[in-house]
């Protein structure tokens, strides 16, 4: 993943919008295709706000649905959503790297990737680039907060 590439101004769906391209690009990605009983499971809500939404994202041209047929992510759809799914595994990168309990680390990332700017997300992508290249420097920031856990104790 490049510097940058996070935080580059395009313009962004609505937040509910990111949750379901997001979940639709790693479905088609996954299966090759995105059932609405499958997004409506996946994310938790009945089909009919799946149909709902998914008409909205073919308005706005993300991708192009047929009831029959199923739905194609656009151009324009798949840029988006490969970038969704790519904020997310670096949000998850992050909370793992300043030691976030696994059990959580899912969850909040879910809570808080659509309320980010695109400064903060390009500053978490070059943080999490940093101590990656640098195991050395991890392991410091993991013995200091193992200390700081036991004195709590
Ligand atoms: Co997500």
């Amino acid at each position: 993943m490049e510097t940058g590439t996070l935080g580059e101004v395009v313009p962004m769906p609505t937040p509910s919008m990111e949750d379901y391209l997001e979940r639709i690009y790693l479905l088609m990605s996954e299966k090759g295709y995105a059932r609405v009983s499958d997004i409506a499971e996946h994310l938790g809500v009945h089909p009919s706000s799946v149909t709902k939404m998914v008409q909205k994202l073919d308005r706005e041209e993300y991708l192009v649905y047929e009831k029959y047929r199923g739905l194609m992510l656009t151009k324009k759809g798949q840029k988006v959503g490969k970038r969704l799914v790519e904020r997310h595994a670096m949000l998850e990168s992050f909370l793992r790297l300043i030691g976030v309990d696994e059990a959580d680390v899912y969850e909040d990332v879910e809570g808080i990737e659509h309320h980010l700017s695109s400064n903060t997300l390009d500053c978490m992508t070059q943080f999490v680039e940093f101590f990656e290249d640098k195991p050395e420097l991890m392991n410091q920031f993991r013995e200091f907060r193992e200390q700081e856990r036991a004195s709590e104790e």
